[in-house]
């Protein structure tokens, strides 16, 4: 007899559907090409599977569609500005809250508010736009990560979490009257989705405390980081993903936040805060580059769809849904023997490029070049999350050749099928059966900044 299981499903059913379409090969080589190989210049309507991110890409539920038309449009003082306000306040524990337009008009005003020149930033690890807003408010990023977190192969459990040594090495270094904060990240993104522990975070608070340093959490996969906190760490088995949450969020002193990830909303976010006057101060920039305090860049019904996305994203039910998407297709991708990041994080899979194209430099991209040709292989777009996203360093002006080199399999929350989880698995095996023909890439533009965004690429000979 076979053996009992009791497997999880979607806790929805599908009301509207989107139609996709797969072109052809030739299509598929021709647009790759036009894109200067890189992803984030295709057409989506060239995509078959898009797991490009998992920002803004979510499927709304009835409930948030129905909020969006109870949008109060008032260009002062909307009812969804105070619901919102509300909602932040009862999950994520702030006082105040400013809205923005997505997460780096809140990194804007943050990186404003409390860098000087010649401060330093440490963090846990770093992410693009975050480390970009610090390094133009006239600060140094310094990662201060677990070194487990640098390594795809250890399978720590908490590889988003803070080694207390090398804040305590910083704050010997340049004294703590320089370090103004640390910026926490939940789930870990360039580690590949890794969460923090609680008595982690504890310890960084006694140490911050005694220091003088403020803890800014990285909200935006913060409740997927909650969730892995109630599977995996001792003494939270029985707490809700909602009180997690809240524990998190009061050993911290404030938050910015893409809410197009856990909120479950295509666009938003926010920044919140416990102290008065840094209130005060961002309530005042916001209005320079987003717009009013009271709607930062926003529709009203942006915020409604937000709040009520807030209040699915703690619901267990869909975190075990969606964190269980994700660990299927690293089972089905693992079981082909292709090296991914280890343990598997929330959001995404994360495949070791560095290691599957070991014949190619990293100056030729093999991250970049994978992730191009799993789009030839079967119109999968992934991102790239290796060397043309760490840029260069400031100092010296070279690559900086990070020790992750990587491609990110994104999944969407609540889109795709786990159907569509099989067909991206068999397209990842074939480029792998494949991978000793595939040729490196040259860079042919390379923009100021952020340069993964508009970079263009083409095949070397
Ligand atoms: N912080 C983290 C951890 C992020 O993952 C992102 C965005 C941001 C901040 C910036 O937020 O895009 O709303 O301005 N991550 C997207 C991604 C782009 O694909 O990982 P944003």
């Amino acid at each position: 007899m076979k053996k009992k299981k009791r497997s999880w499903a979607e806790p929805y059913k599908i009301k509207t559907v989107e139609l996709i379409e797969m072109k052809d090969l030739k299509e598929r080589e021709e647009a790759i090409v036009e894109a200067g190989f890189n992803t984030f210049l295709l057409k989506s309507k060239d995509v078959y599977i898009d797991l490009l991110t998992d920002s803004g890409t979510s499927a709304m539920s009835d409930l948030q569609w129905a909020a969006m038309m109870r949008g109060d449009e008032s260009y002062a003082g909307s009812k969804n500005f105070y619901e919102l306000e509300d909602t932040v306040k009862k999950f994520y524990g702030y006082k105040h809250l400013v809205p923005t337009h997505q997460g780096r008009g809140a990194e804007n005003i943050m990186s404003q508010i409390l860098i000087k020149k010649g401060d330093f930033i440490p963090g846990n690890m770093y992410f693009t736009t975050t480390r970009l807003h610090q390094e133009m408010a006239g600060g140094q990023f310094i990662d201060v990560i677990v070194d487990e977190a640098h390594d795809p192969e250890n399978t720590f459990p908490f590889k988003g979490n803070v080694d207390i040594e090398k804040m305590q090495e910083l704050v010997d270094r340049v004294g703590a009257d320089r370090v103004p904060y640390i910026s926490l990240e939940g789930n870990v993104n360039m580690a590949g989705g890794q969460p923090f522990s609680i008595a982690n975070l504890k310890e960084l608070h006694a140490f911050c405390k005694k220091h003088n340093i403020l803890i800014m959490l990285d909200a935006t996969r913060t409740v997927e980081n909650a969730y892995f906190i109630k599977i995996q760490e001792k003494g939270y088995e029985d707490k809700s993903i909602e009180e997690i949450l809240l524990e998190i969020c009061s050993y911290t002193d404030g938050c910015t936040i893409s809410a197009k990830k856990d909120c479950l909303v295509n666009i938003g976010g926010f920044f919140a805060c416990n102290d008065d006057e840094i209130y005060r101060r961002a309530q005042n920039l916001v209005v320079i580059y987003e717009g009013l305090h009271t709607y930062g860049g926003l529709a009203g019904r942006d915020m409604a769809a937000m709040a009520q996305g807030i209040r699915e994203s703690v619901m267990f039910e869909h975190q075990q849904a969606r964190v269980g998407q994700v660990k299927y297709l690293g089972e089905q991708i693992r079981d082909y023997g292709v090296p991914i990041v280890e343990p598997v994080g929330s959001h995404a899979i994360f495949l070791n490029a560095g290691k599957i194209l070991s014949h190619l430099d990293q100056d030729e991209y093999p991250a970049q070049t994978l992730s191009a040709e799993l789009y030839i292989e079967n119109g999968i777009r992934s991102m790239e999350r290796g060397n043309v996203s760490a840029g260069r360093d400031p100092g010296t002006g070279q690559n900086r050749r990070p020790k992750l080199e990587l491609i990110r399999l994104t999944i969407p929350r609540r889109v795709y099928t786990q159907a569509h989880m099989d067909v991206v698995a068999e397209s990842v095996a074939a480029v792998y059966e494949r991978r000793k023909n595939i040729k490196g890439l040259e860079m042919t533009y390379e923009p100021e900044y952020l340069r993964f965004f508009q970079s263009r690429f083409k095949r070397k000979k």
